[in-house]
């Protein structure tokens, strides 16, 4: 019996992976792995056990049209009673977790083993997890978890910069704020060696598989998924689509990683990027103004592209009502809010 990885995506955020078997149904598969997906009738009428599948191959038993229109098929939606997988897939369910997923998320020992200032106000953490029960985090790229702030009870959220390849050690870009509980700790007494407890991951806001041209609009350290998803992409040889990013910050002291992103290029990722920030400086040519004003249609070609977006609330407020407007398609968009706790 051939099995595949099929991860689990639930409304807020949290996921769960299980190995399915071809003559498995979701439904079955997750029964095995003690994941209770919501279902009533189990025969493919009653679109209880209803989600969309974003990523993967698979094929379903008989079902009723009442149940799963042929419009919503064609969106990819599933019902997971009836359905079986013939590839790794990841399935996204609209309800939160708790109903199905009787243990907390996974907390694992973690230790800082690097801290730099890459530019101004911005700092790249790195942690390295202890060997434990859990195994590496295994992460989609765009995903996030919790890290505590050593001498605190206090947590936060940061989005892995590392690709999910990477296990031995996890990246983060942390944007430092004048004052807060992790930002006091990355200027001040971090140090290599600290306990830092990770938590998750977590998160809907993941790289979608690379069919169709990709643009990106990154607002500060909301870089740093876009980070993990490139190399992701080059990791798989997921190198065919165009990708076009719009970066800013808000001086051109605070942009990071500009020699990365000129050498995903360099290595073969079809990736151009526009830099913008909200003001310039001596020896700034470039455009100045919120980045999301680089948004234009062209960037869009036909329209059909995926787009991902990251950063502070409101970048991803006008950012989206943008792409409405222009008529992208709201199940292309992508964004995760860097909202405070
Ligand atoms: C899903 C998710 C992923 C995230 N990923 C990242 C990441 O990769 N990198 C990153 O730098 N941040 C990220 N954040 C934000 C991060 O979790 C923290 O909120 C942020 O780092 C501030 O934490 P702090 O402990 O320093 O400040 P806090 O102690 O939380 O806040 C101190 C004060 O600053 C205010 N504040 C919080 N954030 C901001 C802000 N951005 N601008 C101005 N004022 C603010 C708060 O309202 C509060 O008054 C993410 C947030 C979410 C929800
Ligand atoms: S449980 Fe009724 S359609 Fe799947």
């Amino acid at each position: 019996m051939t099995a595949h990885t099929v991860t689990l995506v639930f409304d807020d955020g949290r996921i769960a992976r299980i190995q399915a078997d071809e003559d498995d149904t979701i439904y079955l598969a997750a029964l095995k792995h003690r994941i209770r997906i919501e279902t009533d009738c189990l025969e493919g009428a009653c679109a209880t056990c209803k989600g969309v599948c974003t990523s993967g191959e698979y094929r379903m038993d008989e079902y009723s049209e009442d149940a799963l229109s042929a419009e919503e098929a064609a969106r990819r939606e599933v019902l997971t009673c009836q359905m079986h997988v013939l590839s790794d897939c990841v399935i996204e369910y609209p309800y939160p977790s708790t109903f199905s997923l009787k243990a907390p998320p996974a907390t694992r020992n973690g230790r800082v083993a690097g801290i730099e200032t890459v530019a101004e106000s911005v700092v790249r953490l790195v942690v390295e997890p202890e060997d434990g029960d859990h195994g590496p985090v295994e992460f989609m790229p765009g995903q996030y978890v919790h890290l505590g702030v050593p001498g605190t009870d206090a947590v936060r959220s940061y989005s892995f910069a590392n690709p999910p390849e990477e296990t031995g050690r996890y990246t983060f870009y942390i944007k430092v704020l004048e004052e807060g509980a992790m930002s006091d700790y990355v200027a001040g007494p971090a140090r290599p060696g600290d306990e830092m407890p990770v938590t998750g991951p977590f998160g809907r806001f993941y790289l979608r598989p690379p069919g169709r041209p990709i643009v990106m609009v990154a607002g500060g350290t909301g870089l740093a998924p876009m980070l993990s998803m490139f190399d992701h992409m080059l990791a798989a040889g997921a190198t065919g689509q165009p990708i076009h990013l719009l970066y800013g910050a808000n001086s051109p002291a605070e942009l990071f990683s500009l020699e990365a992103l000129q050498d995903y290029a360099d290595r073969g990722l079809g990736l151009t990027t526009e830099l913008c920030v909200v003001e310039g400086a001596e020896g700034w040519s470039g455009p100045t103004g919120h980045v999301t004003t680089l948004l234009r249609p062209e960037i869009l070609g036909s329209g059909d592209c995926d787009v991902y977006l990251c950063g502070p609330p409101p970048m991803i407020d006008a950012g989206t009502a943008w792409l409405t407007g222009a008529g992208v398609d709201p199940g292309a968009i992508h964004s995760e809010k860097f909202l405070p706790s």
